[in-house]
């Protein structure tokens, strides 16, 4: 294992029970290898089934790895903790932002009080007016001001509800922040602004990503390495642009090859945003 990963994945297995009674087990995820480096973005990509949910959830303790080893800081991962201090550890150093915030945040709850309650998870020490300042700070740190901590959920666009969910994550002051197809749901132009506040955070703050995502548009704009899942395995690694422009694996190739653009070529987020803000 590499002493210095933010996150080391080694021969992680997970096997489904079939849902054909007597069937064979489904394998979703089949000895995959990861390292996730301080400061890195590293993309999943991979088609639909190819297991990228399922090796972010048993990260996170949502799933229970069949075999292989998760280590986080150096530190393995067994079982998901069942003691709640134990478990706010773990909620502490790797934050999980879904596809769909909207299901994931409780629709009664003000944009304020969500945030609040994860600051209050992790900074427990904190007394009511310096966890405010902080939610505030958080506010604004994702590009809302605070006017939205009234707000609630249905008030908000898609990509608001996702800057609120980071502001959710970054509140545990996370070393790692799994985005699973997390701009998936957006505009493309919704999805650059994400994804240049997701770099303007890591350039801030001392935290990786781990970025699942079938687009490989997303890919080319926020990460720094790639690795490609097929059918459980990561059939292929290397640099964002290794990947993108010389694919070794016929897989890899083919992904490319069905981006939906005729004379697709990879964009620069410079050029992008050019483009999005002409
Ligand atoms: N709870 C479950 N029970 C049984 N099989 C499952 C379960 N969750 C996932 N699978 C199977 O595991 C495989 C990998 O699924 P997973 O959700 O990890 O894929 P994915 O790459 O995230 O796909 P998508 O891009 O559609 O989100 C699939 O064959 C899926 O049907
Ligand atoms: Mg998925």
């Amino acid at each position: 294992m590499s002493a210095d990963a933010v996150l080391t994945v080694r021969q992680l297995r997970k096997e489904y029970p079939s849902p054909i009674r007597g069937a064979e087990p489904v394998i979703a995820v089949d000895g995959v290898d990861l390292d996730v480096h301080p400061g890195e973005c590293l993309a999943i990509v991979g088609e639909s089934g190819s297991g990228k949910t399922t090796v972010a959830k048993t990260i996170v303790g949502l799933e229970q790895a069949t075999s292989g080893t998760i280590a986080v800081g150096g530190q393995a991962r067994h079982a998901a903790p069942r003691r709640h201090r134990d478990r706010v550890r773990w909620a502490g150093e790797v934050q999980y932002v879904f596809q769909d915030p909207y299901s994931s945040l409780n629709p009664r709850q003000r944009i304020g009080t969500v945030i609040e309650t994860s600051v209050a998870i992790h900074r427990p020490e904190l007394r009511s007016d310096d966890r405010r300042r902080v939610v505030a700070d958080l506010l604004d740190d994702v590009g809302l001001g605070g006017g939205y901590a009234d707000r609630l959920p249905h008030e908000l666009s898609g990509g608001q509800r996702q800057r609120v969910a980071i502001a959710r994550a970054l509140a545990a002051n996370p070393r790692l922040v799994i985005l699973d197809e997390a701009v998936a749901a957006l505009d493309v132009s919704i999805q650059a602004q994400i994804l240049n506040l997701l770099a303007d955070i890591r350039e801030q703050r001392p935290i990786s990503y781990l970025f699942i995502t079938h687009d490989l548009a997303v890919v080319n704009q926020i990460a720094d390495r790639v690795a490609v899942m097929e059918q459980g395995r990561v059939v292929e690694e290397g640099t964002a642009t290794e990947v993108l422009t010389q694919p070794a694996h016929e897989y890899t190739r083919s992904l490319i090859a069905a981006v939906p653009r005729s004379g697709w070529k990879p964009r620069r987020r410079s050029e992008l945003a050019a483009i999005v803000h002409a």
